[in-house]
């Protein structure tokens, strides 16, 4: 181990890259953080956040003013670091495969500048036997007589939780090439391994799948449940008492068995693709055949959804409808693959008047769906509404006032999409509540359907 702590480079700084940064310089390591985008150095060197990640600009802020933690757009400037970490995207091409034209940008750019013997930390999302490829193009490129040595160390930070997930991960991941490598990447997480977070040293493919494998995981067990609603639907059980009574099993859990519109996000989605489409080029995508009714089954959730609305409006033309949530999930802004712009769009085209209410996603949401209309609050989002629907279960939606919603709208009629909402409540305010996989009672009071 080395006396001096290694200076430390993060190539990409969107959502993974500024938080990972800024979590090494809480750290204690000196970090440079490169990126194209000029605007978002620009940001980020003034300690502001692009996105909504809660407690994220409290950390980046003290660090950049320390001079810990600096951002540039030039290559040139990290090429002194000693460990490099590459967090660029890997968005999904047009076969659904990954798109890993930036992780290959950022390597051959990098490499050919280095001094220094240095390791190259992959922690972008990439398809396995990517790292392998991406070792032979570092030999080629790498200057005579410098050791550029290649590892992967996948991330498992969630949205809305990333500066904990980052500073207390439930586990680290090291796929190394040898020990002068994982005593390098042992050296950077010392701290948490010192707490006792588990590590898993393997190799590289191993380390790639691995974090392909998780989200495709967790997108399973939600399609799982979410195939349950469709059952429970069609016989008149209900979901989530299913899913609590299945979750008291341990070997189960009842984590990420919530029935609702389905899964959305940068990650989930793309990497469950990415992966099938990487086996059928292995020549075994039989193995993860099922991962296609995953996807399958989670898109219905937003056919579902309309439908739902549909049967409670008759046309869409010209009703109004109120969404609460447009974020992909509670506590982030990030609307990409959001089910609930997804819904929202449609609903559109179908010709309702569509006003929506997101705590966050307001800049992002109304860029995703041109033609709603954005309100400052959910009373305002739900004026005069015909249904209400909510499609993103931020906390704050629970804690509205069924009542006071009720004197907004012109009809009492909910979708609860998310299954979050206290059913009882809300019917006992005289609200037809829907949900699906859910076969609910009506509402207590007679006569406030319009
Ligand atoms: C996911 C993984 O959870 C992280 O471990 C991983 O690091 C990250 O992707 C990534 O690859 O970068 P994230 O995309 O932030 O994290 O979102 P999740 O919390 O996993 O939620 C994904 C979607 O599933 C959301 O749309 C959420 O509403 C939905 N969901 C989640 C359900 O529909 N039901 C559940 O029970 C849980």
């Amino acid at each position: 181990m080395s006396t001096h702590r290694p200076v430390l480079s993060v190539i990409g700084t969107g959502y993974l890259g500024a938080t990972h940064a800024a979590g090494l310089a809480e750290l204690g390591f000196e970090v440079i953080g490169l990126d194209r985008d000029p605007s978002r150095i620009d940001s980020l060197s003034r300690g502001i956040v692009p996105f909504h990640e809660p407690g994220l600009a409290e950390m980046l802020q003290g660090h950049v003013a320390s001079g810990r933690l600096r951002f540039t757009t030039e290559v040139a400037d990290v090429a002194h670091a000693q460990v490099h970490f590459v967090c660029v995207g890997t968005p999904q091409g047009a076969d659904g495969s990954a798109d890993l034209s930036q992780v290959i940008g950022a390597v051959e750019a990098l490499v050919p500048l280095l001094r220094l013997d240095s390791l190259v930390v992959g922690k972008s999302t990439v398809p396995v036997g990517t790292a392998a490829a991406l070792r032979s193009r570092i030999e080629e490129i790498s200057a005579p007589g410098v050791t550029v040595e290649l590892a992967w160390n996948p991330e498992f930070l969630r949205e809305g939780h990333a500066v904990e997930d980052t500073l207390a991960p439930n586990r680290i991941v090291l796929g190394v090439p040898g020990p002068r490598a994982e005593a390098l990447l042992r050296e950077v997480y010392a701290e948490a391994i010192a707490a006792g977070v588990p590590v898993v040293v393997t190799d590289l493919p191993t380390a790639e799948l691995i974090k392909q494998a998780a989200n495709s995981f967790l997108a399973t067990k939600i399609s799982f449940v979410n195939a349950m609603a469709e059952v429970c639907e069609a016989s008149g059980a209900d979901v989530t008492a299913l899913a609590d009574a299945l979750g008291h099993d341990e070997r189960i859990g009842r984590r990420f068995l919530d029935s609702g519109l389905g899964f959305g996000g940068g990650c989930l989605p793309k990497d469950l693709r990415a992966l099938v489409a990487r086996a059928e080029q292995l020549g075994c995508g039989k193995s993860v055949a099922f991962l296609r009714d995953v996807d399958a089954i989670n898109l219905r959730r937003r056919d579902r959804v309309l439908a739902m609305a549909q049967r409670e409006v008759g046309a869409f033309d010209g009703v109004r409808i109120a969404v609460l949530g447009a974020s992909f999930k509670p506590g982030s802004d990030d609307v990409r693959d959001s089910p609930a712009v997804d819904v929202m769009n449609r609903l559109r085209r179908a010709g309702a008047r569509v006003t929506a209410y997101d705590p966050a996603a307001v800049l992002t949401g109304r860029a995703a769906a041109p033609g709603v209309r954005f309100a400052a609050n959910p009373l305002v989002a739900c004026r005069k509404a015909d249904l209400v629907l909510h499609l993103t279960e931020w906390p704050e939606f629970r804690a509205l006032d069924p009542e006071e919603v009720g004197q907004a709208v012109r009809r009492r009629v909910l979708i609860d999409a998310r299954n979050a909402l206290d059913v009882d409540a809300w019917t006992a305010a005289g609200w037809a509540v829907r949900a699906p996989g859910r076969h609910l009672a009506a509402p207590a009071r007679a006569g406030s359907l319009v």
